[in-house]
């Protein structure tokens, strides 16, 4: 009998649209011989075929995407047709929200949203205060001994400071400091395009067991009821998620808090390291910042700001989002099969000169003065955009700005050394110590 059903078993019609231009074997051959950076390789890429540009690293290409509306199509326009796969994070964060698909993700997405916006956001105002005057109060003892400081370890440890109080109502002790300083090692460790993480787990499993002897430690000190100085954390939200709805395990919850713990200070951290090595070469700009207006005034406070986003423009540490087709597409008139790997790339797109007046020089007053950066919402996406876009951003900007309005008028770093070159691991970091003592 005639069937006009298609028999599943039929390969799906190729998607209308031309071939994605693909860069040369041999120059990819090349930079492997030569042992470049995968910057140098996409750089390359974007360079010679443009913002929607392949290679080849395996038998199959990937398709690099740094053109604002198709940036724009992938993240935020289509999300079902480009999703996460296999997150490059997973042995660390399991399936916290980072990392979970589908419903589950909508699910735990949900959750905590109403606790990052808003209202939400209010109650970790003081938290984040709370960190910014320790971290105050020991920048001002280092700069009366005139010891070394390094500063990249002093924004984790506010940054970590900060997310703990968030997470527990608690202040970082000593001892918990010292058992997450495993995290940057794991982090590190990470492979920086999607990949299967096994080969990781076996040289970080030590560094991982203090990971979750920590979060175990804490789920267990919420559980008891203990709640911090500071009341209630977001921990204790999840706990309670668990009173009602049995998908908050024990383990799911353990996922989730190591995801905002991860993804609440590294990212923070690296930006606001960064923020001090520009500010070294550009010290016009820290002046700049502070005659914008008084202290606590709304101008200074912009003008502060303006100096994150012009960081996170060089250095958006989350320098590639990855994400792979579901299903056949036409992207920027260019056909896309089901499968192919997609990796958006902030980092090129926030360099190009045809959007970016100027792009190699730190300019923060493209983000205080109107029209001087390009409109298009794909053109500047530090915290991603579309739906699975930065559930931290304010916080992140909160906590950076305030800290900044503590440290920078008392004191400059003057560094002994500073990294020669960047590292592109999972995130964009400073490859190699800081060291700095203060001045006034
Ligand atoms: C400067 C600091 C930060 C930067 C640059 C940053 C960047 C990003 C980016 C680009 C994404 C989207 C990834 C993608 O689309 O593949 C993301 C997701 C996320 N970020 Fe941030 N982030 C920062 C700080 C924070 C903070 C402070 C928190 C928590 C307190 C946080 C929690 C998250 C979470 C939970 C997600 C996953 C959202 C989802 O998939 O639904 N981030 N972040």
């Amino acid at each position: 009998m005639a069937t006009h059903a298609r028999p599943a078993s039929l390969p799906s019609r190729p998607p209308e649209g031309r071939r994605v231009p693909e860069l040369d074997p041999a120059l990819v051959g090349q930079w492997q011989a030569g042992g470049g950076e995968l910057i140098d390789l996409f750089a390359q890429a974007r360079q010679r075929l443009g913002g929607v540009a392949a290679f080849r690293l395996g038998p199959r290409p990937t398709v690099l995407v740094t053109d604002p509306p198709a940036v724009q199509h992938v993240l935020a326009l289509h999300p079902d047709r480009y999703v996460k796969r296999s997150h490059r994070a997973r042995l660390l964060i399991g399936d916290g929200v980072l990392a979970a698909t589908g419903e589950a993700w909508q699910r735990q997405r949900r959750l905590l949203q109403s606790q990052f916006t808003g209202r939400g956001m209010r109650r970790y105002e003081q938290r984040i205060t709370g960190a910014a005057r320790t971290a105050a109060a020991r920048w001002a003892a280092y700069a009366r001994s005139g010891e070394v400081l390094d500063v990249g370890d002093e924004m984790r440890r506010f940054a970590l400071d900060t997310i703990w109080r968030s997470l527990t109502g608690h202040p970082l002790d000593p001892a918990t400091a010292r058992e997450l300083a495993a995290v940057p090692a794991v982090v590190a460790a990470l492979p920086s395009l999607p990949a299967d993480g096994a080969a990781a787990r076996g040289a970080v499993a030590a560094e991982l067991a203090r990971i979750d002897a920590v979060a175990s430690h804490a789920v267990a000190a919420a559980r008891d009821g203990r709640a911090g100085p500071d009341g209630p954390g977001l921990l204790h939200v999840l706990l309670e998620a668990a009173g009602t709805r049995p998908e908050y395990t024990d383990r799911l919850i353990r996922d989730e808090l190591v995801t905002l713990l991860v993804a609440g200070h590294e990212t923070t951290a690296t930006t606001l390291t960064w923020l001090y090595l520009l500010l070294d070469r550009n010290p016009q700009a820290r002046e700049q910042a502070l005659a914008a207006g008084a202290e606590g005034s709304p101008e200074r406070r912009q003008a502060v700001q303006a100096l994150v986003h012009e960081t996170l423009r060089f250095y958006p540490s989350a320098w590639i989002l990855p994400r792979c087709a579901a299903e056949d597409d036409v992207l920027a008139g260019y056909r896309i099969e089901a499968g192919t790997d997609v990796l958006v790339c902030p980092y090129l797109t926030h360099r190009d000169p045809g959007l970016w007046e100027d792009p190699g020089r730190f300019d923060p007053g493209r983000f205080t003065t109107p029209g001087r950066r390009p409109a298009h919402p794909g053109s500047y996406l530090p915290f991603g955009i579309g739906p699975r876009a930065c559930l931290g951003l304010q916080f992140a900007l909160r906590e950076s700005t305030v800290l900044l309005e503590h440290l920078l008028p008392a004191h400059t770093p003057c560094f002994r050394s500073t990294p020669a070159k960047a590292a592109y691991s999972i995130i964009v970091r400073p490859d190699g110590p800081t060291p700095a003592t203060l001045g006034g």
